[in-house]
């Protein structure tokens, strides 16, 4: 068969693919960004920035003339009270979490929050102060836990200890983070990982992490940034101790999206644990009549601060009705098809593309990492032309395309375009 006939093949079964999906309806719930001469953008960047739902305009409207017409009035009228408005967020959460209600809440940014949950968790003794992160940790998790090191007197040069691909390598191997874990634990005190890696796509296998961080004693907390909503979490069976995400991406919130925290049910009934305080996180019965004793709430609601931004929980709600509605694993079923379509594509078609995600769809999310056979500086022109024709990936130095087809908005069709497009381009 000819490259172009197989080509053929493909757009066909694209276009059956697209016509057998049953969440297909899902994209005209979303914005889809256009090209100067009026075509939609081909939009695979859902890992950094996700797409704005038709609703959420209406939802954070909503509010604003709530504000207008009822002022102050409006913590405790009207259809989402804001007193407790942050509340209706839980449940969906919980769920993209596989969590309990009471572990899960939404609040900050996903670094506010990985320094607030360190403060309580990252309780270091003389022989048991080491943090373990990855060497390609995203910057923020690394600056965050680093000033913690410090913050306690550590010098992050000697306590910071890095997991590496092997030489060669691009992902993670399991065996080798939990050998690391137990020629190592003894002396770590806390494990920051991410449960999908930001750079590589590569899914972590969280419950034997988890386990083999308990077993050495150690405390675990997840970087959920690049997946929740993306792939199915088991936080509470898992035993996670703690985690924290940013809702952007996947969750399609909108830029600087409130984001959210998990604090396992052993941890999260403890009022005694040390936290940061303040009065959001007080006991909802005497808040207001400001006692000089903070206690904390129950559950993860204890670890908030301040009374949340409305007019950013608004977008979330938006978005956590769409999840509900379409169900995650649903949607996951059709993320492996069509990553799995991607990855198919490349291999067949563009043979100076390598793929560094994972080969296997349990590990990996929606996104596809790529590695062009040719300098940095071509591959990075290749992206550019990519844009040029309306095709939206990204360029992470020094030399990988993300590219990441999202259940909720893209098609396989999208997916074939892009193929065919890279594929010319690289002849
Ligand atoms: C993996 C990862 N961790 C942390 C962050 C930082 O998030 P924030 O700005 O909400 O603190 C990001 C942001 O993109 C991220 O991708």
């Amino acid at each position: 068969m000819t490259s172009q006939t197989s080509l053929n093949t493909a757009r066909n079964r694209a276009l059956a693919l697209d016509q057998a999906d049953p969440l297909a309806a899902y994209r005209s719930q979303f914005h889809i960004p256009q090209t100067t001469n009026g075509n939609k953008v081909l939009y695979f960047c859902g890992h950094s920035l996700g797409l704005q739902p038709k609703n959420t305009a209406a939802l954070v409207q909503q509010e604003l003339q709530h504000w207008q017409q009822n002022a102050v009035e409006g913590h405790f009228t009207g259809a989402r009270p804001w007193l407790s408005y942050h509340e209706q967020l839980t449940q969906g959460l919980a769920e993209l979490c596989g969590a309990l209600p009471i572990e899960v809440t939404a609040m900050n940014s996903l670094t506010v929050n990985l320094h607030l949950l360190l403060i309580s968790f990252y309780k270091p003794t003389a022989k048991r102060h080491k943090i373990l992160i990855e060497a390609n940790a995203f910057s923020s998790d690394r600056y965050a836990v680093s000033s913690q090191l410090t913050l306690h007197g550590y010098d992050p040069e000697t306590s910071l200890i890095e997991l590496n691909p092997r030489l060669g390598e691009d992902v993670l191997r399991t065996e080798d983070i939990l050998s690391l874990i137990e020629r190592e634990g003894h002396a770590i005190s806390a494990l920051v990982l991410p449960g999908v890696q930001y750079l590589t796509g590569q899914y972590l296998d969280i419950p034997r992490i988890t386990q083999a961080a308990h077993q050495q004693g150690c405390v675990i907390g997840f970087d959920l940034a690049h997946a929740i909503g993306n792939v199915p979490l088991q936080l509470h069976e898992w035993n996670v101790d703690f985690a924290v995400w940013c809702g952007y991406k996947y969750l399609n919130s909108g830029p600087g999206a409130i984001g959210g925290m998990f604090v396992h049910e052993r941890h999260a009934q403890r009022p005694e644990l040390p936290r940061l305080a303040g009065w959001w996180g007080h006991d909802k019965q005497t808040r207001f009549t400001m006692p000089h004793d903070f206690s904390p709430l129950l559950g993860a609601e204890g670890w908030q601060l301040s009374n949340p931004p409305i007019l950013a929980c608004a977008p979330l709600i938006s978005s956590l009705e769409i999840f509900y509605s379409a169900r995650l694993s649903k949607l996951r079923a059709k993320s492996v098809q069509l990553t799995e379509f991607l990855y198919g594509l490349l291999t067949a078609h563009c043979p100076k593309v390598s793929v560094i995600t994972p080969s296997d769809p349990s590990q990996r999310g929606c996104q596809l990492s790529l590695r062009l056979a040719m300098s940095p500086s071509k591959a990075k022109r290749i992206y550019e032309d990519l844009a040029l024709q309306g095709i939206m990936c990204d360029w992470r130095e020094p030399d990988i395309i993300r590219v990441a087809p999202t259940p909720l908005y893209n098609t396989y069709f999208e997916v074939f375009t892009f193929v065919a497009t890279l594929q010319s381009m690289l002849k």
